[in-house]
């Protein structure tokens, strides 16, 4: 028996760190997954510009029999995944920092997150930190040009290590101990951010516990028997994308071209 087909998208080849995860957890699925390249990075866009590339994303995948959607971008479920639900029927899973573990695991009770500036300025974030780090200092750092590093396959370049150190360090000196990833772009990051921070500092991403709640909205007779597939599209250039999204994901992808 087939399983679902789960739609997976974000700005660029970020969200592949959540698709991997969901994979594991659901190796029947179909997944197609969007990467919006020629639209990268989102974290310098407004809501509204955000959205519009959303909706044009979940129709396309639509059109190609997504039955739920995995929002695989914090800035994009930040900026638009509200309008998404109000605007269709499909389900739609978002991105949400770990804010919760990362207040449960400090020593020093001083988190630091890492994101994108549209992320940390949504009303969004604030409300988790309210909701579930009270007593816990939460430190925001944005962090422009990492998304373009992990783009273009610059996971371990000086310039990369030198906007990594520039970004962890003050929350370091503040002696943060737990760094939330709060991109997904970053995972890609992650040995050199673990080798800027040092190895008693710990680094949480929320790709894993993505996957489970899509695996928890499934029914058991959804989730099928026969092995999955995955289509991988851009809306960006077909020749650069191929090469970083194989570098990403650790074996050939070949990409389609989002019309
Ligand atoms: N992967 C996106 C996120 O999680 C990156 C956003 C961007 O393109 O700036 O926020």
């Amino acid at each position: 028996m087939s399983g679902p087909v789960i739609g997976v998208f974000d700005s660029g080849f970020g969200g592949l760190s959540v698709l991997h995860e969901l994979q594991l957890a659901l190796p029947t699925a179909h997944f197609i997954y969007v990467a919006d390249s020629g639209h990268c990075p989102y974290g310098g866009k407004s809501a509204e510009e955000i959205t519009r590339r959303a909706v044009t994303i979940t129709d396309f995948l639509l059109s190609q029999g997504a039955e739920r959607i995995v929002v695989a971008c914090n800035t994009a479920t930040i900026a638009a995944i509200e309008t998404l639900r109000h605007q269709y029927a499909v389900p739609f899973i978002g991105m949400e920092p770990a804010i919760k573990p990362a207040a449960a695991l400090t020593q020093t009770g001083v988190v630091g997150v890492l994101a994108t500036g549209a992320a940390l300025a949504g009303a969004k974030l604030h409300r988790l930190i309210e909701r579930h780090a009270a007593g816990v200092r939460v430190l925001t750092q944005p962090c422009p040009g990492l998304v373009e590093c992990v783009e273009s396959g610059a996971l371990d370049t000086p310039e990369t290590t030198r906007l990594i150190e520039c970004y962890t360090a003050p929350l370091l000196a503040e002696r943060a101990d737990v760094l939330v990833l709060g991109c997904t772009h970053y995972p890609f990051l992650r040995a050199a951010i673990q080798a800027a921070a040092g190895p008693k500092v710990q680094l949480l991403d929320t790709g894993a516990a993505v996957a489970r709640r899509v695996l928890s909205l499934l029914l058991p007779d959804e989730i099928g028997t026969a092995p999955g597939s995955t289509r991988f599209f851009t809306s960006g250039d077909l020749t650069l994308g191929s090469g970083v999204a194989s570098q990403l994901w650790g074996r050939p992808v070949a990409l389609l071209r989002m019309p």
